[in-house]
C-alpha cells in the first residue's frame, strides 16, 4: 500500500492570496488543488499561474464540472491542469467526455450517489473518486463516522483511487488508518495555519506514522 498523497485545496478568493498560501506549501504538498471557489473567482487564470510556479507537480482543477465536459476539460488542460473534478450529479456523457481531455478525471461524490451509477464510472475508465464531507454539512454538525469509512472501504474494493476530504486537521488521518487512501485533501488546515510550512511537514509526518 502506497503512502497517501497530501493535496492542497487552494480556496482563496484571489490570485495573489493563492500565491501566498501555495508559496508556504508548495514544496511540501503532492499535488495542487486550484480549489472551486478560486476556479470561481479567478477562472483559467489561476491554474496558470499554478502551472507557472509549480511546472513538476501535478494540478487539480476543482471545477466540480456539471456540464459541457469536454470544452470545460478543454480549457483546464490548456491553462496546465493534469486532473479535474466532476460533481456525481453530472451525466456519464459529460464524464466520458471530460475523461477523454484530461489526464485523469475525479468524481466529486456529494449527497445522493449509488454504487450502480460508481459502477458505471469505473467501467467508462473514470479511476479516480473524491470521498467528500460537505463544508455545510460539517458546519451543521456532521463528523466522519463509520458509514462513511464503509463507503470508502467498498469504493477502494471496486478498484477506485479514492481521496478523501472535508473539514480534515492533522488529528483526524488516524481514523482511516487500513485504508488504501490515495490522497488526503487538506484546505483551511493547511492555509489558515499559523505556520503553513509546518503545518503540512506535520500532515506529512502523520501520513507516515499512521500508513507505514
Ligand atoms: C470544497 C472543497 C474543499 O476544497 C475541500 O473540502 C477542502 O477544504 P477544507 O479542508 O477547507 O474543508 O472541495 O468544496
Amino acid at each position: 500500500m502506497a503512502l497517501p498523497k497530501l493535496q492542497v485545496a487552494l480556496d482563496n478568493n484571489t490570485i495573489p492570496s493563492a500565491i501566498k498560501s501555495i508559496k508556504a506549501l508548495g514544496d511540501i504538498v503532492d499535488i495542487i488543488e486550484v480549489g472551486t471557489i478560486l476556479c470561481l473567482a479567478e477562472g483559467s487564470e489561476a491554474i496558470k499561474v499554478m502551472r507557472a510556479l509549480y511546472p513538476d507537480k501535478i494540478i487539480l482543477a476543482d471545477t466540480k464540472c456539471a456540464d459541457a465536459g469536454k470544452t470545460v476539460a478543454q480549457n483546464c488542460r490548456d491553462a496546465g491542469a493534469n486532473w479535474m473534478t466532476v460533481i456525481c450529479s453530472a451525466s456519464i456523457e459529460t464524464m466520458i467526455a471530460a475523461n477523454n481531455v484530461v489526464e485523469e478525471l475525479q468524481v466529486e461524490l456529494y449527497g445522493d450517489w449509488t454504487f450502480e451509477q460508481a459502477a458505471l464510472w469505473y467501467q467508462s475508465n473514470i479511476k479516480q473518486v473524491v470521498y467528500h464531507q460537505s463544508r455545510d454539512a460539517l458546519l451543521s454538525g456532521k463528523t466522519w463516522d463509520d458509514s462513511d469509512l464503509e463507503k470508502i472501504k467498498r469504493l477502494i474494493e471496486m478498484g477506485f483511487r479514492v481521496s478523501v476530504t472535508g473539514g480534515l486537521d492533522v488529528n483526524t488521518i488516524k481514523l482511516f488508518k487500513g485504508l488504501d487512501v490515495e490522497a488526503f485533501i487538506a484546505g483551511r488546515s493547511l492555509r489558515d495555519a499559523e505556520d503553513s510550512k509546518q503545518a503540512a511537514i506535520g500532515f506529512k509526518q502523520e501520513i507516515q506514522r499512521v500508513f507505514s
